[in-house]
């Protein structure tokens, strides 16, 4: 396998009542993913797509995809194409 990254938008702003990936259950699927994959997840803050939540970043050596409205299946099949070559 790459050198392979998985990043998190885990922003919220439910207090300013504003979109935030937190709000899109990015906290849920942050879990999900450490329950049921082997991938290791790190934290980001904000990428600037927050109504399209939750956002994530898969980074493998110089290839960089960001995910809107991510889940388990899209970030799986995204670390297979990008981390698995
Ligand atoms: S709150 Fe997640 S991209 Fe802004």
């Amino acid at each position: 396998m790459r050198d392979c990254e998985v990043q998190i938008c885990l922003m919220n702003r439910e207090t300013q009542n504003r979109p935030s990936c937190y709000r899109n259950q990015s906290m849920q699927l942050k879990r999900a993913l450490e329950k049921n994959t082997s991938l290791k997840i790190k934290t980001a803050m904000c990428f600037g797509l927050c109504d399209k939540g939750p956002i994530v970043k898969v980074t493998a050596n110089d290839n960089e995809r960001t995910l809107t409205k991510a889940d388990q299946k899209l970030v799986e099949q995204t670390v297979g194409e990008l981390c698995q070559a």
